[in-house]
C-alpha cells in the first residue's frame, strides 16, 4: 500500500470533474467577444486568398451574406478590409474619401439590410496607396505624417457619413486620433467612435493580409511608423496619447506574440482593450491544422482564450465564425 502524502493542498481537487473545473474556471471566450475581419472587392463573387485558405474577398453581395451568417452565429461586429485594382491606387490615396467608393458603398449596404449590425471601418492608406504604404510617400521616400492625417480625417469623414458605427485609425501617424475625432464630431458625428489601433507592430505575420489586399509596401518597410516588435513600455506612451486625444477604445497587434503587451495594456487603462489575431497567426494556425499537425478546433479555441486571458475584451479574429460554431456546439 501507498503510504498517503501528507498534503494539505491538491490542486487537482479543483479539476476533478466538468462541473467542478467550471466553477474554477477564470477565463471563457465567446461569440459576443469577436470581430470579424472581412475582405471586400468591387467585382463578381467570391475570391479565395491562397495564404488565407478559408478567407474569401467578397463581393458586395456575398458580404451581405457573410454578415447574415455572422449574426446568426452571434457576432455582432464586422470590421471591412478593401481590395482596389491597381487604376484606383494614387500617391495621394484620394479613392479613401470617394463617398462612392467600395467601402461606403458597402458600409450603406449593410447598414440597410442590418442596422444593429456594428460596423466597424479600417483608416489607412494603404490599401488606396500606389506606394503600399499607409501614409502619403514623399519624393524623398519618407512617410508625412501630417500630411496623412489631413487624408485620414477625410476617410474617416466619408466612411461616417455613410453610416460606419465605429472608425479604426491603423496607420500609425502620432495625432490622428484626436484630429480624426475632431473631424467627426465637426461634421456631427459625435456618436462615431474610435477604435484606435493604439499598439501596431512593424509585424511579419500580416503577409498574408497584404496577398489579400495586394497592399504590401513598394519600398522600403513600415518601421518608421509601426512599432518595434521589442518595446512594450512604448505602448503605454502610444495608450496615454490616444487616451487623451479621445479614443474609445485601444488595440494591440498582433495578438498572439504580443500577449504581454495586452497585459500590459490592460493594466494600464480603463479604456475596453480589443487583440488582433492576425492574418500569419490565422495560416500558421491553418496550415498545422491542414498537415494534421494539430487539431483545429481546440488549438483555435486555445489560441482565443490566451487572448482574452491576457487582458484582451474583444479579439479580432477570421476564425469568428467557426470558432463561435464550436462554441455553440459546446
Ligand atoms: C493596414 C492594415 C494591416 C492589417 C490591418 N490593417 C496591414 C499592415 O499594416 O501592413 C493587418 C491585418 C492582418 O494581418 O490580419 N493598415
Amino acid at each position: 500500500m501507498v503510504e498517503i502524502m501528507d498534503l494539505l493542498e491538491r490542486p487537482r481537487r479543483n479539476r476533478k470533474s466538468p462541473w467542478v473545473r467550471s466553477m474554477a474556471r477564470e477565463n471563457y471566450v465567446g461569440p459576443e467577444h469577436f470581430i470579424y475581419p472581412l475582405f471586400i472587392h468591387g467585382g463578381e463573387g467570391r475570391q479565395p486568398i491562397s495564404s488565407m485558405p478559408g478567407c474569401d474577398r467578397l463581393c458586395l453581395e456575398s458580404l451581405v451574406e457573410e454578415a447574415g451568417g455572422a449574426l446568426d452565429d452571434g457576432i455582432g461586429a464586422v470590421v471591412l478590409f478593401p481590395a482596389l485594382p491597381d487604376e484606383f491606387k494614387t500617391s495621394g490615396g484620394e479613392e479613401s474619401f470617394n463617398p462612392d467608393g467600395l467601402v461606403p458603398d458597402a458600409i450603406r449596404r449593410l447598414k440597410a439590410q442590418y442596422p444593429d449590425l456594428t460596423v466597424i471601418t479600417d483608416v489607412a492608406l494603404d490599401p488606396y496607396s500606389s506606394d503600399g504604404h499607409d501614409g502619403i510617400v514623399s519624393s524623398d521616400g519618407r512617410i508625412l505624417n501630417d500630411e496623412t492625417v489631413e487624408v485620414l480625417c477625410k476617410q474617416a469623414v466619408c466612411q461616417a457619413d455613410a453610416g460606419a458605427d465605429i472608425i479604426s485609425p491603423s496607420d500609425m501617424m502620432d495625432g490622428r486620433v484626436g484630429a480624426i475625432r475632431e473631424a467627426l464630431d465637426d461634421a456631427g458625428h459625435t456618436d462615431v467612435s474610435i477604435l484606435a489601433y493604439t499598439a501596431k507592430y512593424a509585424s511579419a505575420f500580416y503577409g498574408p493580409f497584404r496577398d489579400a489586399l495586394d497592399s504590401a509596401p513598394r519600398f522600403g518597410d513600415k518601421k518608421t511608423y509601426q512599432m518595434d516588435p521589442a518595446n512594450v513600455r512604448e505602448a503605454l506612451r502610444e495608450v496615454d496619447l490616444d487616451e487623451a486625444e479621445g479614443a474609445d477604445m485601444i488595440m494591440v497587434k498582433p495578438a498572439g506574440p504580443f500577449l504581454d503587451v495586452i497585459r500590459a495594456v490592460r493594466e494600464h487603462t480603463a479604456l475596453p482593450v480589443a487583440a488582433y489575431q492576425v492574418s500569419g497567426e490565422y495560416a500558421m494556425l491553418k496550415a498545422a491544422a491542414q498537415n494534421g499537425w494539430l487539431d483545429e478546433r481546440k488549438s483555435v479555441l486555445e489560441s482565443l482564450l490566451g487572448i482574452r486571458r491576457a487582458g484582451a475584451d474583444v479579439v479580432l479574429t477570421y476564425f469568428a465564425r467557426q470558432a463561435a460554431r464550436w462554441l455553440a456546439e459546446g
